[in-house]
Order: structure tokens, then sequence, then C-alpha cells
């Protein structure tokens, strides 16, 4: 009885405990990765993306999960990486990276477009 009541209470709470557990990550080896393992030649320099090739991730919205999810089974274009390229601690240290990144400035605010009219 006490085993099949310790399973229920573990597979109620399972979930609550799980959302958004990204583990703790080293943002400096996670930029390193970040190059080193290409991800920059398709999400640009500091993961801000580029139409063509890769969506922009820096700052991702997405839960570490589902940025795992995406290295191991990509969703469309984008080559797989297994563990033994990116290991799941590699993983958790350019999420951080990504995570830390600052907001990008406003259209207005960029040098290059400055005197076009963007507002
Ligand atoms: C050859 C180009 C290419 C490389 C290299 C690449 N990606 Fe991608 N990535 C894509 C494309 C294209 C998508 C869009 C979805 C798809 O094709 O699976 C994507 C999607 C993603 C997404 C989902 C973004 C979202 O908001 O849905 C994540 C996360 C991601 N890539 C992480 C990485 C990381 C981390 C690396 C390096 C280890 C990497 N990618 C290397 C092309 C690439």
């Amino acid at each position: 009885m006490r085993a099949i009541l310790f399973t229920l209470v573990a597979l109620l709470a399972g979930p609550a405990f799980a959302q958004d557990a990204a583990p703790a990550g080293d943002i400096k080896n996670g930029e390193k990765h970040f190059l080193s393992d290409g991800c920059y030649q398709c999400h640009g320099i500091g993961g801000n993306g580029a139409a063509a090739t890769g969506p922009k991730l820096s700052r991702t919205a997405l839960p570490y999960d589902a940025f795992l999810n995406q290295l191991r089974k990509p969703a469309s274009e984008m080559a797989p990486y297994e563990a033994a390229i990116v290991p799941d601690k590699v993983a958790a240290d350019i999420y951080a990276y990504l995570k830390s990144l600052p907001a990008s400035p406003a259209a207005k605010d960029l040098p290059l477009l400055m005197g076009m009219g963007v507002k």
C-alpha cells in the first residue's frame, strides 16, 4: 500500500518538479562551444539568427527540455547533434550562454539604420 501511495505521489508531483528544470550551466564554456560546435554558422554570432539559415536563439524562450530535444531530434532541416558530439553538460552550458545574452537593441537604435526613417 505504501509503495502504491508513493508511486502515485511521485507520478502526480513529478511533472510539477520537472518544469523548466534547466541545469546550471557554465556561460563561458557555452559561448566557446556555440562557436566551436558551429551553431553560430547558422544561428549567427551571439545567436542573433539569420532568415536564410537559422532562427534567433539569443535569450531563447524555449524551456531547456525543448532546447535539448531540438539538438537531439531537430524539427526540420537542422542536423542532429548527438550526445557524443554535444554532451548534455555542454548543451546546458550553451543554453545558459544563450539565456545570458542581452536583449537586442530596437531597430531605431541600430547605427546602420539611423537616419533611414526606421521607428
Ligand atoms: C546547418 C545549420 C544549423 C546549425 C549548424 C545549427 N542549427 Fe540550430 N537550427 C537550424 C535551423 C534551420 C533551425 C529551424 C528548425 C529546424 O530546421 O530543425 C534550427 C533550430 C534550432 C533551435 C530551435 C529554435 C526555436 O526557437 O525553435 C535551437 C534551440 C537550435 N537550433 C540550437 C542549435 C545549437 C545549440 C546549435 C549548435 C550546437 C545549432 N542549433 C546548430 C540550423 C542550424
